[in-house]
């Protein structure tokens, strides 16, 4: 066999994203890419900010001597100290360059810290529906995924929680605002897990992590804020990129932040970089250090996703679906008027409408719909979702009533 059992398992299970976008390809192809309303894919269709624009042609036209060379494992130092002095003026933490690590991404950022803090057979700790690769990252270092299931409002159940640490548990994985819900964690959501983790660490003696994937932290609507969760527990990393703030998925620039004040900082500092090294990803890419250096304080326009957001939304509650109003990042989470969620995505195709089951985010009875396509994909489709609730017979549905 050319691949490992495990892969091949993996393969199986993993691919619903993927199956959705094949499928939306073959439909394409016949009916033409403008009648397919594709909703699968979380890659930003708008462009990055002027500022990064500008500042990529100014690197192009003054090129620094070296700039293509190797560096430091843990990334330029200049770039590290721009981090590290936003998130020192954010958080009010005596943060340094050294407390921040450059990476490839926030996947490449998470497979670093997994790697660095798990021992054979340690449990991490994410709470369902959840970015699907969470549960082959952590198997990449030998942990076990443990999945919590959230409560009212897709929202972490501190007692939950509580229930889910053993011995074993080394990481609790948080994801706010929330790729597939698009829901933000409030102060009080991040008290209840903090609470349970501090209380946890005494009675097993042992650091319990909490590592925040933050990628969509400024693509919030609605005045809500992300809290910062080094406010609540020292032992805490924040990992994040530029894949969605600044719409450069592709370029692949992302960095771990480490609670300056845990009480092993330096150790694990010293294992994250080892880690980014014998990972093969050696060092986060050249150009894109020096370019996001300077582009700290910039995002997308966050208004564009507002609007889009609310266009849809609106247009499904009307519908009668239900779905959870979220307050970031790109994505709609609706519960599946059929029991089975992969015979609603199946019927949603006959409307030409490409969705993804919840069960690839470990939920199943909802789907998954993203939202960051362009304006006009949405505003067409939007007849489709009328035909389609029309034919499921839901209530509000303008044939229904
Ligand atoms: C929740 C979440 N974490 C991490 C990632 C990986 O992002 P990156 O492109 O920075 O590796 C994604 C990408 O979609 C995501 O949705």
């Amino acid at each position: 066999m050319a691949v490992s059992q495990k892969i091949r398992a993996f393969l199986s299970e993993a691919s619903w994203i993927r199956r959705m976008f094949e499928e939306g390809e073959k439909l394409r192809a016949v009916h033409g890419p403008d009648r397919v309303y594709d909703f699968t894919l979380g890659n930003p269709e708008v462009e990055p900010p002027a500022a990064f624009k500008a500042a990529l042609q100014r690197l192009a036209a003054n090129p620094i001597p070296g700039m293509h060379r190797y560096m430091s494992n843990a990334g330029y130092e200049e770039t590290r100290a721009a981090i590290a002095e936003v998130l020192a003026q954010d958080t009010g933490l005596p943060f340094r360059a050294k407390h921040v690590i450059m990476t490839v991404g926030a996947a490449g950022a998470l497979n670093v810290v997994l790697k660095a803090i798990l021992e054979p057979g340690d449990e991490v700790i994410v709470f369902t529906p959840y970015f699907v690769e969470y549960g082959f990252y952590v198997d990449n270092h030998g942990g076990v995924l443990k999945k919590v299931p959230t409560g009212q409002g897709f929202l972490p159940d501190a007692e939950a929680l509580e229930r889910a640490i053993t011995p074993r548990t080394r990481a609790v994985l948080i994801n706010s605002p929330n790729n597939p819900t698009g829901v933000v964690y409030g102060e009080g959501c991040l008290e209840g897990i903090c609470r349970v983790i501090r209380q946890k660490e005494k009675e097993l003696g042992r650091a319990i992590y909490l590592i925040s994937d933050e990628p969509y932290a400024k693509l919030v609507y609605d005045g809500a804020r992300v809290p910062c969760v080094f406010h609540f527990t020292r032992n805490s990393v924040v990992v994040t990129s530029h894949s969605k703030d600044l719409a450069l998925p592709g370029e692949r620039i992302g960095y771990i932040a480490v609670h300056p004040e845990m009480e092993e900082a330096d150790l694990l500092i010293e294992g994250l970089i080892f880690c980014n090294r014998i990972l093969g990803f050696v060092n986060a890419p050249a150009l894109m250090q020096r370019l996001v250096a300077g582009l700290q304080r910039e995002r997308v326009d966050v208004e564009g996703y507002r609007e889009k957001r609310d266009l849809l939304y609106n247009h499904l509650v009307s519908l009668g679906f239900e779905v959870v109003k979220p307050q970031g990042a790109f994505y709609l989470f609706p519960k599946s008027p059929l029991p089975d969620d992969v015979e609603f995505v199946r019927l949603a195709q006959k409307y030409l409408i490409l969705v993804v089951p919840g069960r690839g985010f470990g939920q199943p009875g909802h789907f998954r719909v993203s939202y960051c396509v362009r304006k006009e994909v949405i505003v067409n489709s939007l007849p489709a979702w009328t035909q389609l609730a029309r034919e499921l017979g839901m209530e509000k549905s303008p044939a229904a009533s």
